[in-house]
């Protein structure tokens, strides 16, 4: 599918976003072992969402959708019936995890846990994308694990069961990695510790401890041993991810100011909010609550006089997902802009720096490629181009989101795959550009 955007001369709206895709799996896989039921409201939206549905529900455990909530109000809630410490079911078919890296590392680590069969695969992107990262850990615990290419791509044919604690010692900072051996603690004998070498987002962490889990954590070491969770309700809160797109279209706009309610603002998950600032956008948090578990806040964004940026090191991880949509802020800034330490975002739904570089190179960005990042030379310009998404969600938003303040028409080329995490974001373009404003 094509899409055609054409900058409107001023953007003032307040856009909601769906619920946060890695808090919405975390909350699903975690109530699904949990003992009792569990509603889950503002879970997020798209084809990542069905993905970790549909492996759960292969695995026994039923998810009920409510068209309301009469827990939390929401229009729209699941009720999870957790299955407790081995209820969960040998799959009779393979599990389909689609395009989600989450749900399949995260599905990865409750099946080792399981003395049974799963086999677990994805589409064409997540079938060439690496899973020595958890194979080693997993089978270390003791899980026996087979796959394409020697076992590091899937389907991954996992028997699981029988498993005994590690220490690991991650090669990536990798929150997927993370959270996928940190479950498969939950089922093994003695203390399973997992030492990251950055800090990558904790929502795995900060829902277990809720849940009741033994989880210790300690700097960047984190430490888990079997546990039975008690479920929980969660309010999903706002995707960050999605919110950094909007954030971006009024920072980059000569004249625009967006407001989004109830965003998670995690710092291990919301530094695209730090970036920002350093860059000198007018970006402002208003009504911050602490919430039971993960913080939220109202955010409100206006155009911004940018300039360049240095992104390396530390905050890498959690900014992971943000990169592309920063890399276009960088190109509309002032100055240099250098991304570095980011060759992970090679092994994403697509290589997201070959892409985003092609990408925003066809609207007349100046930017050159690294092998481990991307650097800008900002013009405050882009001129509108056709540019396709590489069927990755993030680089279709960030080039809808560029076509917003170039000039001229942008055409984005497979525009649909931004349904993997936002369906509604196109509808959320039209709306912004039909109104005449
Ligand atoms: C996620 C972690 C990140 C991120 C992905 C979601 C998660 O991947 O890119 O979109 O929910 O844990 P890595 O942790 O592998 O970098």
């Amino acid at each position: 599918m094509k899409q055609v955007i054409r900058p409107p001369s001023r953007i003032d709206a307040s856009v909601a976003v769906a619920g946060d895709k890695s808090v919405s799996q975390r909350a699903l896989v975690l109530n699904a072992i949990a003992a009792g039921t569990a509603h889950v409201s503002n879970l997020c939206v798209g084809d990542d969402r069905s993905s970790v549905l549909r492996c759960l529900r292969g695995m026994g455990v039923r998810i009920r959708r409510h068209s309301s909530c009469h827990i939390s109000g929401a229009e729209e809630c699941f009720e999870v019936e957790g299955v407790g410490p081995g209820g969960l079911r040998e799959p009779e078919n393979v599990l389909n995890a689609g395009n989600s890296g989450t749900a399949f590392r995260l599905v990865s680590g409750l099946a080792a846990g399981q003395p049974f069969l799963s086999v677990i695969s994805g589409d064409r992107s997540l079938r060439r994308r690496p899973m020595t990262r958890i194979v080693d850990p997993l089978t270390r615990m003791g899980a026996h694990i087979a796959g394409r290419n020697g076992g590091s791509l899937a389907p991954l044919a996992i028997q699981g069961g029988g498993l005994n604690g590690i220490d690991f010692e991650m090669p990536v900072a990798s929150a997927q990695v993370k959270s996928s051996v940190l479950i498969a603690g939950l089922f093994a004998d003695g203390r399973t510790t997992v030492v990251q070498p950055a800090e990558s987002r904790d929502h795995t962490e900060r829902m277990l401890r809720w849940m009741g889990a033994d989880i210790e954590v300690d700097g960047l070491r984190v430490s888990v041993r079997r546990s039975a969770l008690k479920s929980r309700d969660v309010p999903v809160p706002g995707d960050v991810s999605s919110a950094a797109f909007w954030i971006v279209a009024a920072c980059i706009h000569p004249n625009a100011r967006i407001r989004l309610n109830g965003v998670g603002i995690n710092p291990t998950r919301a530094g695209v909010i730090r970036v920002l600032q350093a860059m000198g956008a007018r970006v402002r948090l208003e009504n911050v609550r602490e919430g039971a578990w993960e913080p939220t806040a109202d955010i409100v964004a206006e155009t911004s006089d940018l300039r360049g940026t240095e992104i390396g090191g530390d905050i890498v991880p959690q900014v992971i997902d943000e990169l592309p949509i920063l890399t276009l802020a960088a190109c509309m800034a002032d100055g240099t802009t250098v991304i570095r330490d980011a060759a992970e975002l090679r092994v994403k739904e697509s290589d997201r720096i070959k892409a985003t570089v092609e990408g925003l190179s066809r609207l007349g960005a100046r930017i050159e490629e690294r092998p481990d990042g991307v650097v800008v030379h900002g013009t405050g310009r882009l001129n509108g181009a056709e540019a396709g998404s590489h069927g990755d969600h993030r680089i279709a938003m960030t080039l809808g989101i560029a076509g917003l303040a170039a000039t001229g028409q942008t055409v984005v080329d497979g525009a649909e795959a931004a349904a993997v995490s936002y369906p509604q974001f196109w509808d959320t373009v039209s709306s912004l550009t039909d109104t005449g404003q």
